[in-house]
């Protein structure tokens, strides 16, 4: 009996000595001291010693007990202090590893569009100026010059409210407001949203958004118009874009014209892979915005003396400038809220 426990008890010390892990060291904890462990079994025994010897073997027993277990946390211990060594020997932090992406927002391709214009004209010295969407009659015509009975006042194209007041048609009436504001020099932008009693279709949304220019000082020419532009168009689309100055009408300019610029997906010469070019159908030109010098009827208007100075305004679609510039071809994506469409910028 004696030397039964005594090699169960040296037995398990070598056995759990060499326990490569922890469910090993387990198993053999299990082998010697479970219910149906050799321990236990030895332990069982005890009925056919001898009742003198009895003491001396249940204290064998117990200090194999003690030393069987002493040696299970102890080689736990080692096994568990081995597993961290290896683990720090051979696993890493890979802190180049690309996080987890957050998902956020992103600014609308408008308001892109808007910023980037404003960027490059306030590089030139333009403030941003703004002024109310609902507006009187005088401030969105009568003080630009469009005649009583000019078409734009028509109930057709001009979303007017119950008490004589209207929605801007356009962001020109604050041309009109800074005036009267501040003597002379201005030189400004007004970017808002307008509003024109349009059907929807692929080009046209009653609500819809324009940059303003005016620049008013002394000896303002034309040709300070056209170089503006140019500036302005070669930031935007580009230092190879061509543009020209098309005779147009508007009340509040006199001369007035239209800038058009080389068409940016052509390059100008009309045509693409052999085939007529579908952005500018050929013609080489895209119509960009409307331009032109100051009607003397607006600088009296504002108190503004036409005899000391000129100056020219200009105004854009924001809508039509993001649609060139994204190849969006139908107006009223910009405003479905179409995540597919919003998430591609
Ligand atoms: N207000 C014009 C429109 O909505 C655009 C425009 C043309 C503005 C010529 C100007 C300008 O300041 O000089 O169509």
């Amino acid at each position: 009996m004696r030397e039964q426990i005594e090699q169960i008890r040296q037995e398990a010390v070598a056995a759990l000595s060499q326990a490569a892990d922890l469910s090993a060291l387990d198993a053999i904890r299990v082998g010697v001291l479970g219910k149906k462990g050799s321990l236990t079994a030895a332990l069982r025994g005890m009925k056919d010693v001898s009742p003198e010897e009895r003491p001396l073997i249940g204290q064998l027993v117990n200090e194999a007990k003690d030393a069987v277990e002493q040696a299970v946390e102890l080689n736990k211990a080692r096994i568990v202090r081995r597993q961290r060594e290896r683990e720090a020997a051979t696993e890493r932090v890979d802190v180049s590893l690309p996080g987890r992406k957050i998902a956020r927002g992103s600014l609308h391709p408008l308001t892109e569009t808007l910023d980037e214009i404003s960027a490059i004209f306030e590089k030139m010295g333009f403030v941003w100026e703004d002024g109310p969407e609902v507006e009187t009659d005088w401030h969105n015509f009568g003080a630009l010059n469009f005649p009583p009975d000019h078409p734009a006042r028509d109930e057709q194209d001009t979303l007017f409210l119950e008490n004589g007041l209207l929605l801007r048609t356009h962001t020109s009436p604050v041309q009109v407001r800074v005036m009267q504001r501040h003597r002379p020099p201005v030189r400004m932008i007004a970017p808002g949203w307008t509003y024109r009693k349009d059907a929807i279709d692929a080009t046209h949304y009653p609500m819809f958004s324009q940059v303003e220019g005016l620049l008013v000082d002394k000896n303002v020419t034309l040709g300070d118009l056209r170089g503006v532009l140019k500036f302005f168009v070669r930031e935007f689309y580009g230092p190879q874009t061509e543009i020209r100055l098309r005779p147009s009408f508007f009340p509040f300019t006199e001369p007035s014209a239209e800038l058009d610029i080389s068409c940016f997906a052509c390059r100008g010469t009309g045509s693409r892979d052999g085939k007529v070019c579908p952005v500018c159908k050929g013609t080489g030109w895209k119509e960009l915005l409307g331009a032109g010098m100051v009607d003397p009827a607006v600088f009296q208007a504002v108190g503004y003396d036409p005899e000391e100075v000129t100056g020219f305004a200009f105004g854009m679609g924001i809508e039509r400038i993001a649609m060139f510039r994204y190849a969006v071809d139908d107006i009223r994506l910009f405003f479905d809220g179409d995540l597919r469409f919003l998430r591609q910028f």
